[in-house]
C-alpha cells in the first residue's frame, strides 16, 4: 500500500515519486493550495496539493481531521523560509498527484494536541488518546524496556516460563479476583496476585533461573501507582544469596537507565535497614532525593507536663519526633504552617506543633512557638540540640502512636520537599533490607507477613519464630526509587519444617496449611534447592522513566480508580443462563439482567 513511511521522507528522495499512507492530522487551506500533515507511526509529513492536480485537489478538499489517506506524491525541497528544523521531515514536502481516502473519520471527541481533556473522556476513547505523540512515545519506551529486560535475563541464563492465570489463591496481602468454575459446582479459581508459588516450584523443578513478564491481579484500593491488574518482571533463582541477587538486579536496573535514558545511577545502590528507614523517614520507601529527616525526641519529653508530648513519650506504642526544616522561618508563612497542620490531619495527626528558631543565640527570646509555654528551658535546649537546630530553622513536632507520627511526618516530609523544591538528585535508588518477618494487624491483633508467608527468616533467628515472632527479621529486600517501591523480593523458605513454623506464627495451623499450601509443603520435601527472587513493577518503572504521574498513562487500557474499564464498560452484568451454568444466584438488589 505504500513505498515509504512518512517519517522516512528526506532530502535524499527529492524528485522521486513515493506512496505513503496515514492519518490527516491537520488540513490547512492556503488560498487555493491545501496542506495536509499526514501522520503514520513513524512521524509527520507535509503534503501539498494544488489545483493543477485537479483530481487530487478535489479529494483533498473533502479531507477532514483523522481521515485515513493514501497519497502518491513527488518529493521536493520546501521553499526557503518554510522549512521546519524541529521535524525530521521538515526540510521537504511532497507534492500530491493522487489521493485516495481509505477511510473517513467522524469529528473526533477531542483534538490530539488538546492538553486538558478529562481522563474519563481519554479512557472512553482510549484508541484515539493513544494516537497522541506522547502516548505513542511512552508505549515504545515500554516495549524497549521489556525487550531490554528479556535480553538481559536471557543473557544471564534465565528461562521464560508461563504460569497459570486460573489458579489458587496466592497470598500477597490483597483480595483475590475469583473465577467460578462451571465444571466444579461451587468451586472457584483465583487469579494470581503474583506467580510466587509457581516460580518456587520451578526452582524445585531444577530450572535455577526463571523469569516471566507476568500479569498480576489484586483487588485492592487503587491509587496513582496501583492498578487491579498490573505487570511484574518476575524473577526466581536457585543457589544465589540475597547479596548476589541484589547485585545482579542492580546491574540490570543501572544498565536499563543508562541504555534507555542515558542516566547514570549510583555505582552501588545504598542499603538501609527497615528500622533505620522508619526512624529517619517514617516510611519504608524513603525518597532519598529529599534531605529532610525525622529525629526522635521521645526520651527527652517523658517528664514534661504537656500531656500532648508526655503521653506518647511514656507509651510503649508512642513516638515523639521532630522534623527540622532549614531556613524554614523565611520560607514558610504563618498560613503555610497552619495549612501543614491541616494536611497532617489527613494522616490521623491531632496537631502539628512547631518552633520557629528566629535567633538561636537569644535563647527562649529568639524562639516563637505555640508550645514553648508548656516546656521547661532545659528540655527546649536539649530538643534543639538533638535536632541540630540553627537560626532560621522551623522544627515541626509530631506526638502520637508511632504509626500516626510516622505516617504524618513522612507525608509532611514529602510535601515540604516538593513545596520548597528541596529534591537534590534526579534519581535516588535505595535497597531497604532487614524487614521484620511479621507485623501485628491493627484490628485482629494477629501476626501477618510483611512480605508473603514464604519469605525466609534470618538463618540465626529461626528458633525465635515460635516464641517471639515479632523480633524475627526476614531475608527480604525492596528496591525503592525516588520514594516508590519498584521491586520487592526475598530468599524463600526451602525447608518444610521452617515453612510450617512460619505458618504457625501466622496462625495457620497444620490442617489449614495442608489445605491451602499442601502442594508447596510436599514439593519442599523433594530436594528443594535454596532459592530466592524478586519482582519488579514494570508499570511503575516505565511510568517513572517516562516522567508521568500515574501508571494509568503507561498501561494501554487501564482501569479507573473505581476498578472499571470505561472503554468496554467492564465489569458488567451477565445473563441469568450464564450464571445458572456457573451455579451462581445473585443476592437481593444485585439481580442479573434477564
Ligand atoms: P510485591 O507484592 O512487592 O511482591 O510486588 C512486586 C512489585 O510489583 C509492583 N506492584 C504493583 N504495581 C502496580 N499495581 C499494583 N497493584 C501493584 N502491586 C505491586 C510493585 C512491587 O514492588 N511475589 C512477590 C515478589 C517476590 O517475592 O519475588 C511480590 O509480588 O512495584
Ligand atoms: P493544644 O494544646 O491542643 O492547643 O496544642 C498546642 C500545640 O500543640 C498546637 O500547636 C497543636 O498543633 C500542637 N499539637 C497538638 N496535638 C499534637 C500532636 N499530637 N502532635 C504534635 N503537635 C500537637
Amino acid at each position: 500500500m505504500r513505498s515509504h513511511l512518512c517519517g522516512e521522507i528526506n532530502q535524499k528522495l527529492i524528485d522521486q515519486t513515493i506512496c505513503v499512507a496515514g492519518w490527516a492530522q491537520r488540513r490547512r487551506d492556503h488560498g487555493g493550495v491545501i496542506f495536509i500533515d499526514l501522520r503514520d507511526a513513524s512521524g509527520l509529513l507535509q503534503v501539498v496539493v494544488d489545483p493543477d492536480a485537479a483530481a487530487a485537489f478535489a479529494v483533498a478538499d473533502t479531507v477532514r481531521h483523522e481521515h485515513v489517506l493514501q497519497v502518491t506524491a513527488r518529493v521536493r525541497a520546501r521553499p526557503e523560509g518554510t522549512t521546519n528544523p524541529d521535524l525530521p521531515t521538515g526540510m521537504v514536502e511532497v507534492y500530491a498527484t493522487d489521493i485516495t481516502v481509505l477511510n473517513r473519520a467522524e469529528p473526533i471527541p477531542f483534538q490530539l494536541d488538546e492538553e486538558d481533556v478529562s481522563e474519563a473522556v481519554r479512557l472512553k476513547y482510549r484508541y484515539l488518546d493513544l494516537r497522541r505523540e506522547s502516548m505513542q512515545k511512552t508505549f515504545r519506551l515500554r516495549s524497549a524496556v521489556t525487550k531490554y529486560f528479556r535480553d538481559f535475563l536471557e543473557q544471564e541464563g534465565f528461562v521464560d516460563i508461563e504460569t497459570p492465570i486460573l489458579t489458587k489463591s496466592t497470598p500477597e496481602g490483597a483480595r483475590d479476583y475469583l473465577v467460578p468454575s462451571r465444571v466444579h459446582a461451587g468451586d472457584f479459581f483465583a487469579l494470581p496476585q503474583s506467580p510466587q508459588l509457581f516460580k518456587q516450584l520451578l526452582m524445585v523443578a531444577g530450572f535455577e533461573r526463571y523469569y516471566q513478564i507476568a500479569r498480576c491481579f489484586r483487588d485492592e484500593d487503587l491509587r496513582a501507582d496501583r492498578q487491579p491488574e498490573f505487570t511484574q518482571l518476575d524473577i526466581e533463582t536457585s543457589f544465589m544469596t540475597e547479596d548476589e541477587i541484589m547485585l545482579m538486579m542492580e546491574r540490570m536496573i543501572r544498565d536499563l537507565f543508562a541504555q534507555q535514558l542515558g542516566v547514570k545511577l549510583a555505582d552501588t545502590f545504598p542499603q538501609i535497614s527497615y528500622a533505620e528507614a522508619i526512624e529517619r523517614f517514617g516510611i519504608d520507601r524513603p525518597d532519598l532525593r529529599n534531605p529532610l529527616e525525622l529525629t526522635s525526641v521521645t526520651d527527652l519529653l517523658t517528664e514534661v507536663e504537656f500531656k500532648v508530648f508526655s503521653g506518647p513519650a511514656n507509651s510503649p506504642e508512642g513516638r515523639v519526633a521532630a522534623l527540622r526544616v532549614p531556613e524554614g522561618c523565611s520560607k514558610l508563612s504563618r498560613l503555610q504552617l497552619d495549612q501543614y497542620g491541616d494536611y497532617v490531619a489527613n494522616y490521623g495527626a491531632k496537631g502539628l506543633a512547631y518552633i520557629k528558631v528566629n535567633n538561636l543565640s537569644l535563647g527562649r527570646e529568639g524562639l516563637q512557638s505555640p508550645i514553648l509555654k508548656f516546656l521547661p528551658d532545659d528540655v527546649v535546649d536539649a530538643v534543639l540540640q538533638r535536632v541540630e537546630a540553627q537560626t532560621g530553622d522551623v522544627v515541626f513536632f509530631g506526638a502520637d502512636t508511632a504509626k500516626v507520627v510516622n505516617d504524618s511526618l513522612a507525608a509532611l516530609r514529602v510535601k515540604l520537599g516538593h513545596d520548597l523544591d528541596l529534591l537534590q538528585e534526579q534519581w535516588a535508588p535505595v535497597w531497604v533490607i532487614d524487614f521484620p518477618m511479621f507485623e501485628k494487624d491493627q484490628d485482629s491483633g494477629q501476626w501477618t507477613s510483611l512480605h508473603h508467608p514464604f519469605t525466609a527468616p534470618k538463618t540465626d533467628q529461626i528458633d525465635q519464630l515460635a516464641d517471639d515472632p515479632g523480633s524475627v527479621l526476614s531475608r527480604a529486600y525492596d528496591l525503592v526509587l525516588n520514594g516508590t517501591e519498584v521491586g520487592g523480593g526475598s530468599i524463600r523458605i526451602h525447608q518444610t519444617d521452617v515453612q510450617r513454623q512460619a505458618f504457625q506464627a501466622l496462625g495457620i495451623d497444620d490442617a489449614e496449611a495442608e489445605a491451602k499450601f499442601g502442594f508447596l509443603l510436599d514439593a519442599l520435601k523433594y530436594g528443594a534447592p535454596p532459592h530466592g527472587g524478586i519482582a519488579f513493577g514494570i508499570d511503575r518503572i516505565v511510568a517513572m522513566m517516562a516522567g508521568v504521574d500515574s501508571i494509568r498513562d503507561v498501561i494501554a487500557f487501564p482501569k479507573t480508580q473505581r476498578a472499571s474499564c470505561l472503554l468496554t464498560e467492564a465489569p458488567s452484568a451477565v445473563d441469568s443462563r450464564q450464571l445458572r451454568e456457573l451455579h451462581i444466584r445473585l443476592r437481593g438488589s444485585e439481580q442479573s439482567k434477564e
